[in-house]
């Protein structure tokens, strides 16, 4: 049987490296429901749409189509036909992409795209609401943390191998201002959800996180089938 694994935590706290290497594994579909929210944003920034106008939002929601695609191996995120991988990842959608995911109406929009690709099942997400609101009834919840300034060191060694620039301190002062919304915002704030199990990955690796995450699968394997 297929299980839905539900990865949450703070920013660039290595959910997707730890949700990639899951997938792989298991040979499921990895869903990067953060790629969603900042491909929204980048629509807004590139259409000079002011995301405090709820119906400039509402009307733009309607003209935007996000889809994923496998590219040389690697998924990535598609807005309106354009491969966007690469940009959503720039510190200027970072910048506004936490305002933008605390907006009811994208969420409500977001949340059903996901909610419809996970209906086979089979799926390894990430994100902020996945335990909490996407798939509360996950077999499997993680919540991943880690210290601050180790994961602005990831997060300045990832962008800096993708060529794109961003000073240290600027990105710090990103992930704990994105942290401060995303916690604290009305709906669906990130929250670890009842029944997650929270990994701190400050002194793990990539491999021991993901060794860990797969001994949680296997024990929700072995309770489905007994
Ligand atoms: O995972 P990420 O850093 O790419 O996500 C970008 C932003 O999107 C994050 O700061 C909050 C928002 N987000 C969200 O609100 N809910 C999700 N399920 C995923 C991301």
């Amino acid at each position: 049987m297929k299980l839905i694994v539900a990865i949450d935590g703070y920013a660039s706290c290595g959910k997707s490296t730890l949700a990639k290497a899951l997938a792989k594994a298991l040979h499921y579909i990895y869903l990067d429901t953060g790629a969603m929210y900042r491909a929204v944003t980048l629509y807004f920034l590139e259409n000079g749409i002011n995301y405090e106008d709820s119906k400039a939002v509402e009307e733009a929601l309607k003209n935007i189509k996000i889809y994923f695609k496998c590219v040389d191996g690697q998924t990535h995120v598609f807005l309106n036909g354009r491969d966007v991988e690469r940009e959503i990842r720039e510190l200027r959608v970072s910048e506004h992409v936490s305002q933008v995911a605390a907006i009811p109406a994208v969420r409500r929009t977001l949340v059903a795209l996901q909610q419809a690709m996970g209906q086979r099942r089979g799926i390894v997400a990430d994100g902020r609401d996945i335990g909490t609101v996407v798939f509360p009834d996950a077999e499997v919840k993680i919540f991943l943390t880690a210290d601050l300034d180790v994961r602005t060191n990831r997060r300045y060694l990832e962008l800096t191998a993708k060529g794109i620039d961003a000073p240290w301190e600027e990105i710090r002062r990103n992930l704990q201002a994105r942290d401060y919304l995303d916690t604290t915002r009305t709906d669906s704030p990130l929250r670890v959800a009842p029944d997650a199990v929270v990994i701190d990955n400050t002194l793990l690796s990539p491999d021991e996180q993901l060794e860990e995450a797969l001994r949680l699968v296997r024990a929700a394997q072995e309770r489905l089938c007994h």
